[in-house]
């Protein structure tokens, strides 16, 4: 086991170390002394400290060291201005950017991806040269899908991901946690901080039988999501087992993995297993194989593990599924969809068919669509409803183009379209249908919420296989059911489709296509571009030190009343073009809060000038008078999504502490981890007490430590005699330093410096 082996074929300094990752699951196997899955044993044997980390499922968090970090190009440009803004020389773990999202399907592959380039050019200028000057790995716009792009380069078994967004468990089918996060996580992991997750639990999928037929791996996870529901998976890793497993290809176990994001799992993971270890060689990993492989029982789940929950499928009886609309957990068995489309007034015409995505477009998903499209050329008879296909990969389009698959599909009516997410992200420039008016899709992709693939709240999207989807194009028809109906021929003879085939492989290996990666080169980087013009970026200033004093004479910005969410505090819809511009997006700072003194969003006064004004504007005037200020909230505030802008927008106005009755977690250390002070009254009356536009100093900051509180002291407007009250705080020893540093990324700089 002493041989060095890499990570991937892309980096020349990145090894696998198998042997440290076993030598702290050992640590943690003999402190817990009970049997453990897999995704149990990678999590642990990825702990920053195995020998005293706490390990409740459920109730602890985790500190742990991932091994990569994976960024899509939307959520990648407020972590990189972070980063950036540490003024620390490169990443500290393995990083790459992945341009996918921003590519809009208009009228077909090369095209969109050419007017794509146009419209993003700043974003993917400033992308490219952050990454080469901060040795992140770029794959240009036409790579592909970020997920297809890691499984076929980066994922390996028993290693850990992160990835800004939220279909990163698609790696499972390699045998990874691979776990979608906010970017505050990944800028966490960029800069060398330990990355925390609340311990999950543990769901079984027990797969027994044999996948069969018309039957996929998509319906697994489409029988899954019926059973559990969007919310069962919450908190929860899904790990698969059983005899059925070996059924399944690597890639389709990805597609499970990947669709795990529809039941709210934490991530979900098929063991290391064969199939892992010849998808590794067709890509160019045998070592990686030949590594695994040596570690045998360590790589699955002890004999007898414990799962907090467990479900059966029996894959012989598995039936091909339609899920939708407008929710993926809303399961019908093909046998039944005709009358389910009947009984529920679902508009019986299909007008596109959607296939491809990072869901569903392995060779071996687009090698069976293309031989139901070779059986239709056969009988002389084309798609009637509109076809896309969507490449996951260059190297998946270039396989598919050399070995004529693309062709076929074409010639049956596809329209092949960019190697990116397109229709599955909204960006479809669809021109069938206006907008209101009900109709029906079904699609391979993984979500089907209302309006996701259209913006037409009225379209009735239905998420199945690749194999289901191809066959009903032909039919143009909801009502058609490719197990037991008939088409017509060319000649008006009936006919049926034969089961799909395809191969899981390519058996002359895969073509890797256009180059469409960057490496990073730090020696030789020039510096990031950004335009000092753009709205949509703008580069980050370190946030000032801590001054050594108490803070006094501060304003309250805002007494908020009642639910306070990331929401509310920072808004999304069309803000989100402002994510990589913290000037311009801190605009919508809790304008969606509802301010005590008036009852009312948005409108505050300003009491140095007594006139009223929206909650940003009179923040910056604060800001740049001088005026130090903090915000007052209810209970659980910051509740809602991990979004780091609720957190960098206060810091960025010039907030000094956010003080509630409670807060939730995840913005509660966001604001830790920008240098404000998240505190918390020990006497909740003490919030009624206060008013909006009394003057308030924190006290005690010169000894800020673990476990001791700090004091509030009131000056009332009327006044009358100041009071105090103590405020509660979660810091430990590391998060002070973050506090007193300005915030953990300056924290971490200084480390680094010294
Ligand atoms: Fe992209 Fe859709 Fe996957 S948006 S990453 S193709 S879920």
């Amino acid at each position: 086991n002493t041989q060095r082996v890499r990570m991937n074929n892309l980096e020349q300094n990145s090894f696998i170390n198998y042997e440290r990752l076993k030598q702290n699951l050992d640590i943690v196997k003999k402190r817990l002394n009970r049997p453990l899955t897999y995704s149990e044993k990678i999590l642990y044997s990825h702990l920053d400290d195995p020998k005293n980390q706490d390990i409740e499922r459920g109730v602890s968090y985790l500190r742990l060291r991932p091994d990569r970090v994976a960024c899509q190009d939307a959520t990648a440009q407020m972590a990189i201005l972070q980063f950036m803004s540490a003024g620390m020389p490169e990443v500290a773990v393995p990083t790459t950017v992945h341009c996918d999202h921003l590519i809009e399907a208009f009228s077909g592959g090369k095209k969109d991806l050419a007017r794509a380039e146009t419209t993003n050019k700043e974003v993917y200028d400033f992308l490219s040269s952050a990454c080469a000057k901060y040795n992140i790995g770029f794959w240009r716009p036409g790579s592909g899908i970020i997920h297809q792009i890691i499984l076929e380069n980066y994922a390996f078994p028993y290693s850990l991901l992160i990835g800004t967004d939220s279909h990163t468990p698609n790696a499972g089918g390699l045998g990874q946690v691979a776990i979608g996060v906010g970017g505050a996580d990944a800028v966490d992991v960029m800069a060398d901080l330990p990355w925390e997750l609340k311990c999950p639990k543990t769901i079984g999928v027990k797969l027994t039988g044999k996948l069969n037929g018309w039957t996929a791996p998509k319906d697994v996870i489409l029988k899954v999501a019926g059973i559990l529901t969007v919310k069962g998976g919450t908190g929860a890793i899904v790990e698969y087992f059983g005899p059925g497993v070996e059924s399944l290809s690597c890639t389709g176990m990805a597609t499970i993995c990947n669709m795990g994001a529809e039941i709210g799992a934490t991530t979900s993971i098929f063991p290391f297993n064969k199939r892992m270890s010849q998808y590794l060689r067709a890509t160019n990993r045998g070592p990686i194989a030949t590594l695994a492989e040596q570690y045998g029982s360590v790589f699955a789940a002890d004999g007898d593990a414990h799962y907090d929950e467990v479900v059966e499928i029996n894959l012989d009886e598995l039936e091909p599924h339609l899920n939708g609309p407008f929710t993926p957990d809303l399961a019908t068995p093909v046998s039944k969809f005709k009358d389910a489309v009947k009984k529920n007034d679902w508009p019986a015409e299909l007008k596109v068919g959607l296939i491809g995505s990072c869901t569903n477009s392995s060779y071996e998903d687009m090698t069976r669509a293309a031989s139901i499209c070779q059986q239709a050329l056969d009988k002389g008879i084309k798609a009637k409803s509109i076809f896309t296909i969507t490449p996951g990969s260059e190297q998946v389009r270039a396989t598919l183009a050399r070995d004529g698959q693309l062709e076929t599909m074409s010639k049956a009516g596809g329209i092949v379209l960019a190697n990116a997410c397109g229709p599955c992200i909204g960006q479809w420039k669809r021109t069938d249908v206006k907008k209101g008016e009900k109709n029906s899709i079904v699609t391979s992709y993984n979500r089907n919420f209302t309006g996701r693939n259209d913006a037409n709240p009225a379209t009735h999207a239905f998420v199945t296989s690749p194999d289901i989807v191809t066959a009903m194009v032909f039919a143009g028809d909801m009502r058609f059911n490719p197990l037991t109906d008939t088409l017509k021929d060319a000649n008006g003879n009936d006919f049926k489709f034969e089961p799909p085939s395809g191969e899981g492989l390519p058996s002359k290996g895969y073509d890797a296509g256009a180059n469409t990666y960057v490496k990073p080169d730090p020696a030789s980087a020039k510096d990031v571009v950004i335009d000092p013009q753009s709205n949509r970026l703008q580069r980050l200033k370190p946030f000032s030190r801590w001054d050594g004093k108490d803070a006094t004479g501060m304003r309250i910005l805002i007494k908020a009343k009642g639910k306070c969410t990331t929401d509310h505090i920072s808004a999304a819809g069309p803000w989100l073009k402002y994510r990589g511009h913290l000037q311009n997006i801190s605009n919508n700072y809790m304008i969606g809060a509802i301010n005590s003194e008036n009852g009312e969003a948005n409108k505050l006064k300003n009491l140095e000038t007594g006139d009223y004004a929206s909650v940003p504007e009179v923040a910056l005037y604060y800001r740049d008078h001088g005026i130090r200020w903090v915000t007052i909230g209810e209970e659980n505030l910051g509740e809602g999504s991990s979004r780091e802008h609720a957190a960098l927008e206060p810091r960025y106005l010039g907030g000094t502490a956010i003080i509630t009755k409670s807060f939730a977690r995840i913005h509660e250390t966001n604001l830790k981890k920008q240098g404000l002070l998240p505190l918390t009254f020990a006497d909740p009356s003490a919030y009624d007490k206060i008013n909006y536009n009394d003057k308030v100093d924190i006290l005690g900051l010169t000894d800020f430590a673990p476990g001791k509180p700090l004091t509030l002291k009131v000056h009332p407007a009327d006044g009358s005699a100041a009071w105090t009250t103590t405020l509660n705080h979660t810091f430990n020893q590391d998060q002070i330093e973050w506090f007193k540093a300005g915030s953990a990324l300056n924290h971490m700089a200084d480390v680094r410096k010294n």
